[in-house]
């Protein structure tokens, strides 16, 4: 890492107060590649600084890079190593690019199930949503590119979301919301990016509290805060709650234009909700109101030089005021490759198995069904789209491994993903729109094509985008219908879902085994086939409840999406597997969090406690083959009289690798976070008594218990 050793406050106090206003806001790239872009003072030799989006790889128009796993993926591996080599891999591509900041992770807790960004951010845990940021932003910075963790705080979803506020009591904003940010300016990020939303009535942008108090102050972040694209509401209040950087800087009409964007596109909701009057939200503020609120005193001077200071500070800490910037940009390299379809192989959740229906043999006949087989399940819409190099769909990656024949109908009508862009690796565009063999949508012919062979594998998927909620965690289209009759006709069957957060599964008991394999990027039929045919163990664990759509606490409208421009958080602390665990939770999941089976079988032998804050246990492979498993630790608190808690909280994990018929002690340190808890008037507090830590498989499948004391 860079030191920041160019000294500057020179700097600042050499600047003008043009100067000082220009490098405080978006302009226009001339080179047409960042997502946001900073002049720089040529007089001064401040260079220009670019900024990319992410978080599923570096987006630059026009050019291809690789294309990751979604996000939720990525946290399905239970394995923050490999989001540690995802952030530098990241870190190498826009350097190649010369891009100096990353907009990512996306790390926004995943509150509700129908958000359409799921699919960038990680997990409904806090402790899995910390781990995997910190780990992408400690790869990121290690290669001299700024990671910007996003979006603070509380942007659970997209409905309203340039207006809704969250309101959130401070327990669960401390417990939940926050300790993903905390983990992620602890691991080094350079910036933070704000939310659209409004937290407790205040625009995030203008939140004094939680920006200056809490991020800056309380956690010492010394980098700088960035809004979201059109996310400051006035100059004055953004500049004196401690926002640093306003971007884009320049219209919505100019951004469309140096991005292609598709007008269309439901990017910001101007003018369609009676809230936000138009040109309201996207209205550059900085570079219209800025310079006369300083010279007003609206803004203090010195909170101006502080803004500048910590733009300029990152980049010293990068090498760029030293021309010391840009070795060891890569894109689209063999590692890379190796690496995207490592994370969305790892990343695979195998929700069902009966009867040993996988892995598949390799001689397997295979009827492979669904309208999306022809193309790689790259992401979804909106900001984080990346264009790859190169793609596997699941047919060219299944026909590559199998020497078994493979038969293709598409059964449905294609499920297209919305795009930001007119010319979106997502908007459908790139594939004509004839499937594979001039085939036709037709469920019967599937049907048909599904008996004949060993094997049907039939792969759905839903479309999610920023922009849009789903309005239902039913699969989109006729898709249901597919997977029964195919279900119906063939000797057994295997579903393949692709989706970006839970769905719900309606023929689950007619089918043999499903798959969960999210968003998994450019490697998608790769990747697949080396978990259907066991070539990988399937390791990943669900960071998210998988349940019935009523049966989540948001499923009341207050909650989401809210009633006027209000969502009310009162579900507190009792959100995802915390709530299910609830004694008064009236469902059971359909499939719980951390839950995922593999090919191995696994037994456990006793906990142990190891010092303060650690646990050991043995794990067996007692099956003939090696495997992978993520071996999870819960605490369960002592009752104290008038204080509820969740019953259970993920303290740790760790994903190990066990030979067949091998023994390994896995030891696991129990994260802090799972013993205390938040009380409104003490703070942090850590209750007297004896935690029970259960060791297991998943957050319902528990395998051996032990007793620590705090
Ligand atoms: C809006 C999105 O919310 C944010 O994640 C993204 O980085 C910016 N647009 C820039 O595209």
């Amino acid at each position: 890492m860079a030191s920041p050793d160019t000294d500057v406050s020179d700097l600042v106090d050499s600047l003008s107060l043009d100067e000082k206003c220009s490098l405080v806001r978006g302009a226009a790239d001339p080179e047409g590649t960042a997502t946001g872009y900073v002049p720089g003072v040529p007089r001064l030799d401040i260079p220009e600084f670019r900024l990319a989006d992410g978080p599923l790889g570096i987006r630059i128009p026009g050019r291809s890079s690789t294309a990751f796993p979604a996000s939720i993926a990525v946290a399905s591996t239970f394995d923050p190593e490999l989001a540690r080599r995802q952030g530098v891999a990241m870190a190498r591509e826009a350097k190649a690019s010369g891009q100096h900041a990353v907009l990512g992770p996306g790390l926004n807790l995943i509150r509700v199930p129908n958000c359409g960004r799921n699919f960038e951010y990680y997990a409904e845990d806090p402790v899995v949503t910390a781990d995997f940021a910190a780990a992408v932003v400690e790869g990121i910075q290690s290669e001299d590119v700024l990671a910007t963790p996003k979006h603070y705080v509380a942007n659970n979803q997209e409905t309203k979301r340039l207006v809704v506020s969250a309101e959130v009591g401070e327990r669960a904003l401390r417990e939940l919301y926050l300790p993903g940010f905390e983990a992620a300016v602890e691991a080094g990020a350079g910036s933070v990016m704000t939310a659209y939303n409004r937290v407790n009535g205040t625009h995030m942008s203008d939140h004094r509290r939680l920006v200056t108090e809490v991020l800056k102050d309380e956690w010492g972040f010394d980098g700088y805060v960035v809004s979201d694209w059109f996310g400051t509401e006035s100059a004055v209040g953004a500049a004196t709650a401690g926002l640093d950087l306003e971007m884009p800087g320049i219209s919505l009409e100019a951004l469309h234009e140096a991005f292609g964007l598709d007008p269309d596109a439901e990017m910001l909701e101007e003018g369609d909700d009676e809230s936000i009057p138009a040109g309201e939200t996207t209205t550059p503020r900085f570079a219209t109101e800025l310079k006369s609120a300083v010279e007003s005193g609206a803004v203090p001077a010195d909170r101006l030089d502080d803004m500048v200071a910590r733009i300029l500070g990152q980049m010293a800490r990068i090498g760029l005021l030293d021309g010391d910037w840009g070795d060891g940009g890569a894109l689209d390299t063999p590692d890379h490759r190796d690496l995207a379809e490592t994370l969305a192989a790892r990343g695979t959740v195998l929700l069902k198995n009966d009867d040993g229906s996988l892995p598949l043999s390799d001689d397997a006949d295979v009827a492979l069904v669904g309208p999306g087989v022809a193309e790689a399940m790259l992401g979804g819409g909106g900001s984080s789209e990346v264009t790859p190099a190169r793609e596997v769909s699941a047919l060219e990656g299944i026909r590559a491994r199998t020497d078994g024949s493979v038969a293709f109908e598409p059964g449905v009508e294609r499920v297209v993903t919305p795009s930001f862009f007119d010319d979106g690796p997502a908007d459908g565009d790139d594939h004509a729109d004839d499937f594979p063999g001039g085939k036709t949508p037709d469920i019967d012919a599937a049907a048909d094509c599904a008996r004949e062979a060993d094997v049907a594998v039939v792969v759905v998927r839903d479309a999610t985008t920023e922009g849009a909620d789903r309005e239902t965690l039913r699969l989109p289209g006729e898709q249901d219908e597919l997977v029964a009759a195919v279900a119906d006709a063939a000797a057994r069957t295997v579903v393949v879902v692709q989706s970006g957060g839970p769905v719900e599964l309606p023929w689950r008991d007619s089918v043999d085994a499903i798959v969960e394999s999210w968003y998994p990027g450019q490697a998608d039929g790769d990747a697949l086939a080396s978990v259907l045919y066991g070539d990988a163990d399937p390791s990943g664990r669900l960071p998210v409840t998988f349940a019935p759509e009523d049966s989540y606490p948001t499923a009341a409208e207050e909650r989401f999406p809210g009633v006027g421009e209000e969502a009310q958080y009162d579900e507190g602390v009792f959100v995802g597997y915390r709530h299910f665990d609830a004694a008064d939770a009236d469902d059971e999941p359909t499939y719980p969090f951390g839950h995922g089976l593999s090919y191995a079988t696994f037994e456990y032998g006793d906990a142990e406690v190891r010092g303060d804050d650690a646990v050991a246990v043995e794990v067996t492979n007692a099956s003939d083959r090696d495997g992978r498993e993520v071996v999870q630790a819960y605490v369960r608190p002592p009752a104290v009289a008038g204080v509820e808690r969740p019953m259970r909280e993920l303290a740790g994990y760790a994903a190990v690798e066990v030979a067949a018929g091998e023994t390994e002690t896995v030891e696991l340190s129990l994260s802090e976070h799972a013993f205390r808890r938040y009380d409104d008037s003490e703070g942090w507090t850590v209750d007297a008594g004896e935690y029970v830590v259960e060791v297991g498989r998943s957050s319902r499948d528990v395998r051996a218990e032990t007793t620590v004391s705090r």
